[in-house]
């Protein structure tokens, strides 16, 4: 059967269905920033029974510690809004420091900040990377709840350590993107 569209009307209806599924995958793909910042108290203390940061692995025969290559150390932090440990609780950092460089100048980061606050009850952010200790920049690998399908990346710095006590309050800014999907 011969067909009665001409090559123009039918490039015509193709731009229409390119130009439609174009827009639906603009909206299913809409970007969203969210820059967060807040503050880790750690306490790493070896022996400290209110210690935050706690080596539970190492090689036989080394000390467990964070310069020596093979070290597991688990760690639940409180991150709080402000430097102050008392100002308004935010989220727990959960998660795994291994000190994965021979050299003991490296460690591997894998964690999820697990929020309590408000605003992102129950959602996630997982980040994940290798850096030097104090860290000072690790990926954004995923999220769930309120950052589902996250992708970003995390900075931190020593905001205050005392050496002694080995009580440090570490800054940690958090910049994700998410899918927002809008059917
Ligand atoms: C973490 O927060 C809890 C309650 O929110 C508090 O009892 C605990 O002392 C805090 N831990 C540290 C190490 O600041
Ligand atoms: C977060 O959710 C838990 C359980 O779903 C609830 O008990 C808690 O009060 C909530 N916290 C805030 C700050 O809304
Ligand atoms: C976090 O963000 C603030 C505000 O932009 C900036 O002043 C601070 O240096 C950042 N800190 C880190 C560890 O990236």
């Amino acid at each position: 059967m011969a067909t009665s569209f001409s090559p123009k009307i039918l490039t015509n209806i193709f731009l229409v269905l390119v130009v439609t599924a174009a827009m639906y995958a603009a909206k299913a793909t809409e970007l969203k920033e969210t820059k967060l910042s807040f503050y880790m108290h750690d306490i790493s203390a070896f022996g400290d029974p209110k210690a935050t940061t706690i080596p539970v692995a190492g090689i036989a025969g080394k000390a467990w510690t964070f310069t020596q290559f093979g070290t597991v150390y688990v760690v639940d932090d409180n991150i709080t809004k402000t430097p102050d440990p008392k100002s308004p609780k935010v989220a727990q950092f959960q998660g795994l420091y291994v000190t994965a460089a021979l050299d003991g100048l490296r460690y591997f980061a894998t964690a999820s900040i697990v929020f309590t606050n408000k605003e992102y009850n129950g959602s996630t952010i997982q980040i994940q990377g290798t850096d030097k200790y104090p860290a000072t920049e690790v990926a954004v690998v995923g999220g769930t709840g309120e950052f589902r399908f996250a992708r970003g990346y995390a900075t931190s710095k020593i905001y205050f350590w005392d050496v002694v006590t080995q009580h440090s309050v570490v800054q940690l800014n958090v910049t994700t993107v998410e899918h927002e999907f809008r059917f």
